[in-house]
């Protein structure tokens, strides 16, 4: 068994920074261990046009702590409006790297998302024509959908007809939770990734509903049943260069979490790359976490992986990580997988 593992500086294919005092707060958790992020651009107002993503790439580059080379890879927030000329002028000058389709109403402000893609096909083709990524939150929303089926459906009724319409664009499809994720991820050409959260490959649904409600764990896509937990460690602990590391590391406030109407998201970027190691090394695919959290990302966004490394240690003590991050907005609770971990990134 290995006591150590060093790999290509990982990068991080979803993450939610929030901005203001947020930001501030909890940007050092994920610069202290990944080279690159890609923003979710879900802000209140959301970030919508090459303006908003400049300034917003403004602030997070000052919120870094100081000596780091963090570099965010902006998205820009698909709505029913998005004008496709603007969007291929913000790739065109190298500010966005992806732009984020949220279905209206499928999670944390996603008011402004799009109501039908139909509004948004002439964006699509012209991502498609220019080359430029498509990052979907892949659910139903229509009330009468089971929330625990969204993602399936989503599948049957929105993304198998745009890939069929436009086999050229490439797509990642977000943090996917399910049997069904995966297994359509891998009917598809190499232009179609997926990302995988690190709290979907470590709990259920019952994690979050057995013994009394964790709202700690409540996150959209909400997790599914075991087998589909199985499915997604087999997925990830492969090495299949379609499916790559994004945490979802959402922070809310405790008060907004541990409420009567509690806000979805995990927030995992302190331990991240521990529960990983952790995860991998129980499942004896060690040897693929590199290729998970650092090679096959860059790969589908057409980048070139990170040139440091970072090593991960084993130790005989379980580690300590702290329960909270505190912000100016208030505190923000670190996942805790519910057991020891026993690896700890060498800072
Ligand atoms: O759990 C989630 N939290 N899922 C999302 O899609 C959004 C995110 C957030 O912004 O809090
Ligand atoms: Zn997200």
């Amino acid at each position: 068994m290995s006591n150590s593992i060093t790999i290509t500086r990982p990068d991080d294919w979803h993450l939610h920074l929030r901005d203001g005092a947020m930001l501030a707060g909890i940007a050092p958790e994920t610069t202290r261990h990944f080279g690159r992020a890609i923003i979710m651009p879900n802000l209140v107002p959301p970030v919508v046009t090459a303006s908003d993503a400049a300034a917003y790439r403004d602030r997070i580059l000052a919120a870094r702590p100081a000596g780091s080379n963090f570099e965010p890879l902006m998205t820009l927030y698909l709505t029913d409006k998005t004008d496709p000329n603007d969007v291929a002028a913000a790739y065109a000058d190298g500010l966005i790297r992806a732009v984020k389709y949220y279905p209206a109403g499928a999670t944390t402000n996603s008011d402004s998302g799009v109501t039908d893609i139909k509004n948004v096909m002439p964006v699509l083709e012209k991502m498609a024509e220019i080359g430029l990524t498509l990052c979907i939150h892949g659910e139903a929303t229509e009330p009468h959908i089971d929330i625990f089926d969204r993602e399936a459906v989503f599948i049957d009724t929105t993304l198998d007809p745009l890939r069929r319409a436009l086999p050229e664009l490439n797509i990642t499809s977000e943090h996917i939770t399910t049997k069904d994720g995966v297994d359509y991820v891998k009917s598809q050409p190499k232009n179609h990734g997926a990302t995988i959260t690190t709290h979907h490959l470590m709990i259920n649904r019952n994690h979050i509903l057995v013994g009394g409600i964790k709202p700690h764990y409540y996150c959209l896509p909400v997790a599914k049943r075991e087998e589909h937990r199985i499915a997604l460690r087999a997925a990830a602990t492969s090495g299949d260069p379609r499916f790559f590391l994004g945490t979802d590391s959402a922070p809310h406030t405790d008060p907004a979490k541990e409420s009567g109407c509690g806000c979805a998201g995990c927030f995992t970027a302190t331990n991240t790359m521990a529960l990983l190691a952790h995860v991998f090394d129980e499942d004896g695919a060690l040897p693929n976490l590199e290729k998970f959290a650092s090679l096959n990302g860059p790969a589908h966004y057409d980048l070139k992986p990170n040139t440091d490394q970072i090593t991960i240690e084993k130790s005989d003590l379980p580690v300590t990580y702290p329960d909270k991050i505190e912000t100016g907005d208030g505190p923000v609770t670190v996942f805790n997988p519910g057991h020891d971990i026993h690896w700890r990134v060498v800072d």
